[in-house]
């Protein structure tokens, strides 16, 4: 058991990596809520969970793509919990296949509502629940992917258009705008949440994931899977940053404007600060991606 047992809560807790430190957290003995978008996987990822548990996990169906669901879920947890003590947005939709774009119901293209839409209207929700931790921390996810595209930008013109579109340009745009919002919200909150960006690199994909790709991908897809990470691995990585005080020796979240370490909001998996592409660094551009998103998720109220 850990000295401290935490309430942690994990979105997209079913599969790969956070089905992963959902176990692993569980097991150390913190209360994890799981937040999976599907009831069927949601209840079978518990299952496995919870049968090494030290204190059982609960289920949220959250749906990251639909507001309202992202509500629901937070009032839910909100009605269980005087505090929320870490929040880990693993969370994310890179399914290759989807060639064409698509549109959830209020407009906004699927990855950009589910990678980034739906974590900012989460934690914003989520905000007062951490505030009344006495040491509260935020766990996001981008990808070293972004290594490759320096001059990635955020296209704030065209966000939801369908003219540039791919789900990799898709993809990695909403994982810049996640660094985004972790180094605005470490910068803002001036110490009242840690903040921690990780950049995940290459990791096994589950079986089941890949099976349901067409064969061809499958086939290019096989040998970057062989040569990737086991998810156990950075699931270790993610209950170490939620975890430990002081998980790098370093103060997390104390962001003082440095590009080339950015004061440890943005790390790598072991843990290392690392730099986010030159645009993450542009503060009017972070600030007006706040704008954008606080209109597009309906201006909800932050703690910090
Ligand atoms: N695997 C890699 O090589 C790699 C590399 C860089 C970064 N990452 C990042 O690492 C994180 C975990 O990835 P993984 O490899 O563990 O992938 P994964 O096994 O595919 O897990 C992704 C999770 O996100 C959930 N999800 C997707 N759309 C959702 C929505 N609308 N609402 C709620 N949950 C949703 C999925 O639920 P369903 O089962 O319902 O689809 C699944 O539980 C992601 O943020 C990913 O971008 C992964």
């Amino acid at each position: 058991m850990p000295l401290k047992p935490l309430t942690i809560a994990v979105t997209g807790a079913n599969s790969g990596i956070g089905l992963r430190a959902a176990g692993q957290l569980a097991a150390e003995g913190h209360r994890v809520y799981a937040l999976c978008r599907d009831a069927v996987r949601g209840g079978a990822a518990l299952e496995q969970v919870n049968s090494r548990a030290a204190v059982p996990a609960r289920l949220v169906v959250t749906d990251l793509a639909d507001p309202a669901s992202v509500r629901s879920a937070a009032a839910e947890i909100t009605g269980e919990l005087d505090r929320l003590d870490v929040l880990i947005h693993n969370a994310a939709v890179f399914d290759q296949t989807m060639r064409a774009p698509r549109f959830t119901d209020d407009g906004h293209e699927l990855f950009w509502a589910t990678n980034h839409l739906g974590p900012h209207l989460l934690t914003a929700e989520l905000s007062p629940l951490m505030a009344a931790a006495p040491a509260p921390r935020l766990v996001t996810v981008a990808s070293k992917g972004l290594v490759a595209m320096p001059w990635i930008r955020i296209r704030f013109d065209e966000l939801d258009s369908p003219r540039w579109y791919s789900p990799t340009k898709a993809y990695y745009h909403a994982k810049l705008a996640q660094i985004m919002l972790s180094l605005r919200l470490a910068r803002h909150a001036r110490g009242a949440v840690d903040v921690v960006c990780l950049r995940v690199p290459a990791v096994r994909l589950d079986a089941d994931r890949v099976a349901a790709m067409p064969s061809l991908l499958r086939a290019l897809y096989a040998p970057k899977n062989r040569a990737a990470l086991p998810p156990e691995q950075l699931a270790r990585t993610y209950a170490r940053i939620a975890t430990r005080p002081d998980p790098w020796n370093d103060p997390v979240g104390s962001w003082s404007g440095d590009r080339k370490a950015s004061g440890g909001v943005y790390r790598d998996e072991r843990c290392r600060p690392v730099p986010a592409p030159a645009f993450a660094y542009d503060e009017e551009a972070r600030e007006r991606l706040w704008q954008v998103s606080q209109e597009a998720t309906g201006h909800p109220e932050w703690a910090w």
